[in-house]
């Protein structure tokens, strides 16, 4: 019987965008990020190992991942990694069946509930784990090495979750130097945690709206590396959200302050989005009922503010307002959402283990 679970995706307030230039193999991130978990997105994994020599299947909503194909890639990308620091994962053939329920690649963020089912579903299946990963910590770490976000979605208390950085990326050292002992204490020092869980604040509502169901142009790899590269304002960017928003950000949760937290995130949405046309050449992922949306969610909050934006790496928005704005806020964006797919959901718990298997 395999094992099965699954991770719910999770939407950053406050963003990962960019890796630690030395560690980047190891998605380790340049400062740290916020989210919120989303209930009604997830993926589902079913995952079962056999001893073997590191064979992989991978089904994917339903198809066949040939080898070549690039999901396939990330997944034994993902192994090859995660067999570097345990290497009784290199000795078992692997049948993977994976299924999300919302479109991949959107800015909808599959590939962190993907890795993180996955993830959890390997450290479940294989008993060698067990000594090892006692704690969502060290889980949350191994799945960010599949995709970084992915670190996010692990916590089983999910709700409001931070993800560190680690270590600063303007001083450290470089892996190829370092002891084994050295390299994995610095590897799995980048992981999230739950600050509050979902009762903190049931009030939270969450609108996503499909405007792009289509895969991204540029991913969010790509994305981040050449902003990161080619952007001479990113390390300043980067280190104010570490050093000037985060902490806000985390005070305005932990009060409920909603017109603070609003305020809070969309400037860290549109500092994002402004890194990203600051990037040569430049990348765009918003498109015109992006900005439509962000200029009918200012005009609403001129009276008082009921909602917040935040845009991924496509042109989709996830809206962030409270149960008793949530009719106003629907009825406002009607002209623009009208004919798009919406789905309305709560902040939820993080990855867990479940009795129904895809195989
Ligand atoms: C814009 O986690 O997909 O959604 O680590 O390269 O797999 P990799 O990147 P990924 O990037 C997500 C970027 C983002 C912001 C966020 O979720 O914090």
């Amino acid at each position: 019987m395999p094992t099965t679970v699954i991770a719910p995706t999770n939407i950053a307030v406050l963003k990962y965008w960019g890796k630690n230039p030395l560690w980047e193999d190891y998605n380790i991130p340049t400062k740290s990020s916020l989210s919120f978990t989303i209930e009604s997105l997830y993926t589902i994994t079913s995952v079962e190992a056999k001893r073997g020599s590191g064979q992989i299947s991978f089904k994917l909503n339903g198809k066949i991942k040939e080898k070549s194909s690039k999901e396939s890639a990330y997944v034994i990308e993902f192994f090859e990694k995660v067999g570097r620091f345990f290497s009784f994962v290199n000795f078992h053939d692997y049948k993977i069946e994976s299924i999300n329920n919302f479109p991949i690649a959107a800015g909808f963020a599959s590939s962190a509930s993907g890795f993180a089912a996955l993830t959890k579903a390997i450290v479940g299946e294989l008993v060698e784990f067990e000594p090892i990963c006692g704690s969502d910590v060290r889980v949350s770490a191994i799945a960010r090495l599949g995709s970084g976000s992915a670190a996010r979605s692990i916590p089983s208390n999910g709700g409001f979750v931070i993800w560190g950085r680690g270590i600063d990326f303007r001083n450290c050292p470089n892996p190829a130097d370092l002891p084994k002992n050295e390299l994995e204490r610095i590897a799995f020092s980048s992981y999230a945690e739950t600050l509050f869980g979902p009762d903190h604040w049931p009030e939270l509502s969450i609108i996503y709206i499909e405007i792009e169901p289509k895969e991204k142009k540029i991913s969010s790899r790509v994305g981040m590396k050449a902003t990161a590269e080619t952007n001479p304002l990113y390390a300043t960017w980067a280190e104010y959200e570490e050093n000037e928003v985060k902490e806000s950000m985390i005070s305005s949760v932990k009060k409920r302050r909603f017109s603070v937290l609003a305020r809070l995130m969309m400037r860290s949405s549109n500092s994002l989005h402004a890194m990203c046309f600051g990037a040569y050449p430049p990348l765009m992922y918003l498109n015109d009922k992006s900005i439509n949306i962000i200029n009918a969610i200012h005009e609403l909050n001129a009276k008082k503010t009921q909602a917040a934006y935040t845009f991924d790496a496509g042109p989709n928005p996830v809206i962030i307002t409270l149960r008793r704005y949530q009719k106003e806020v629907l009825s406002i964006l009607q002209e623009t959402i009208k004919n798009q797919k919406v789905h309305i959901s709560e902040v939820g718990k993080g990855a867990y283990f479940c009795d129904e298997h895809l195989f």
